[in-house]
């Protein structure tokens, strides 16, 4: 099942409307997702290589700054607690997500410190399509102890006010397993928790989190093996993920195919991508699915419903080019619009599928 029809509608829009009462705390390897447009001007003289005269750079959070982007455009009040260097592009993100008020006492500025950063540059004539070129890649050495410590301070400091917490590990170091486990303490967690992490998902064994957004590639090289399109590969690894970090839930994504959202005890369920499969960007649409996953749960939603949210967080984001956002309104006008489409077929009444009703209008 995939598409929304009557009362369920009316469900999860009634979650999203929610998202503007929680908080989430996130604790993020802050990215700068940096792009540089320009027009190739001639052959250099110097090397056989083209010039491309420089005409503007814009830069957008990424990684976890992605998430905690999304979160903000979804409504919620965000804490994140994460490591920026003392550089334009640390302080870039920093004055961002100011202006957006967005909560900065978390954003720790370390000097001698480089904060992640992925240059774009795009090559174009003024009446051509821009083309990638090149991607340089910035990279921090890790954090020591004295850093560490400061941020898990700060997110035991917010953790008491948010309804759920979101970890986005990049492998730059402000989300680790350790950390992860220092603010947890011997405690259970009272609320949703939930994990992406690109390059270390099974070393959050024992920290008693509540679900991860692993995409295939990440599932695969937990367990050293392809799933090559098998679907029993992917629930064998998915269900041997869960067991091995004991969570309730997994949902991999899985690009142009969608997601499947495996629960304890229960049968897989695929979801197709909303929308077009060709996407425009498909650049940070694992930090909206995880953002809206997050979201949705700490919302009140079951973990299908918070995952068919997200699926629509996800198949709209890719639509948009760079690193970008969703918001309440786009999640339910495609929500309404795939519903609508659904009941077009045999075996549909449309009864109970809300209309412009002002009680779920998700505005303010
Ligand atoms: N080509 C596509 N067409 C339609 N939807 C897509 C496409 N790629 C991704 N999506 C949507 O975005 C979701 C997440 O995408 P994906 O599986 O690529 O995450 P990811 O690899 O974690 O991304 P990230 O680069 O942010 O880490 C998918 O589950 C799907 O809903
Ligand atoms: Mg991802």
């Amino acid at each position: 099942m995939n598409g929304a029809r009557g009362a369920d509608v009316a469900r999860l829009i009634d979650i999203i409307d929610q998202f503007r009462r929680e908080s989430i705390l996130v604790l993020g390897d802050f990215v700068a997702d940096e792009f540089v447009f320009g027009e190739i001007s001639r052959v250099s003289r110097e090397a056989p290589v083209l010039i491309l005269r420089r005409r503007e750079m814009h830069t957008l959070p990424g990684g976890g700054a992605n998430a905690v982007n999304n979160l903000a455009d979804l409504g919620a009040r965000v804490h994140p607690v994460a490591t920026l260097g003392d550089d334009a592009a640390g302080d870039g993100l920093a004055e961002y997500f100011r202006k957006k008020k967005v909560d900065t006492a978390g954003l720790l500025h370390r000097s001698g410190w480089t904060t992640p950063a992925k240059t774009r540059f795009l090559a174009g004539w003024p009446h051509t399509a821009q083309q990638q070129v090149l991607r340089v890649d910035r990279e921090p050495d890790g954090l020591p102890d004295a850093a560490i410590e400061m941020i898990v301070r700060k997110a035991r400091e917010r953790i008491a006010g948010v309804s759920a917490v979101l970890i986005s590990d990049y492998g730059y170091g402000s989300a680790t397993p350790e950390i992860v486990a220092s603010i947890r303490g011997r405690k259970r967690w009272a609320r949703p928790v939930t994990l992406d992490s690109r390059h270390r998902l099974h070393a959050y064994a024992g920290l008693d989190l509540t679900a991860a957004t692993p995409n295939e590639a990440e599932i695969e090289a937990a367990h050293n093996a392809q799933i090559a399109g098998d679907p029993s590969k992917l629930d064998s690894f998915a269900r041997r993920t869960m067991a091995r970090l004991n969570l309730g839930a997994l949902v991999v994504t899985r690009g142009r195919h969608g997601m499947t959202v495996f629960e304890r005890g229960r049968a897989p369920q695929p979801l197709a991508v909303f929308g077009s499969d060709q996407a425009v960007d498909v650049t940070g649409a694992g930090d909206t699915v995880i953002a809206a996953f997050t979201l949705a749960l700490a919302a009140g939603a079951s973990v299908l419903q918070a995952a068919r949210i997200a699926n629509y967080a996800g198949g709209i984001v890719v639509m948009k080019r760079g690193t970008a956002t969703v918001t309440r309104e786009e999640l339910v006008a495609a929500i309404r619009s795939d519903a609508s489409e659904k009941c077009a077929e045999p075996g549909c009444s449309s009864a109970g599928v809300p209309g412009s009703s002002p009680r779920t209008s998700p505005t303010g």
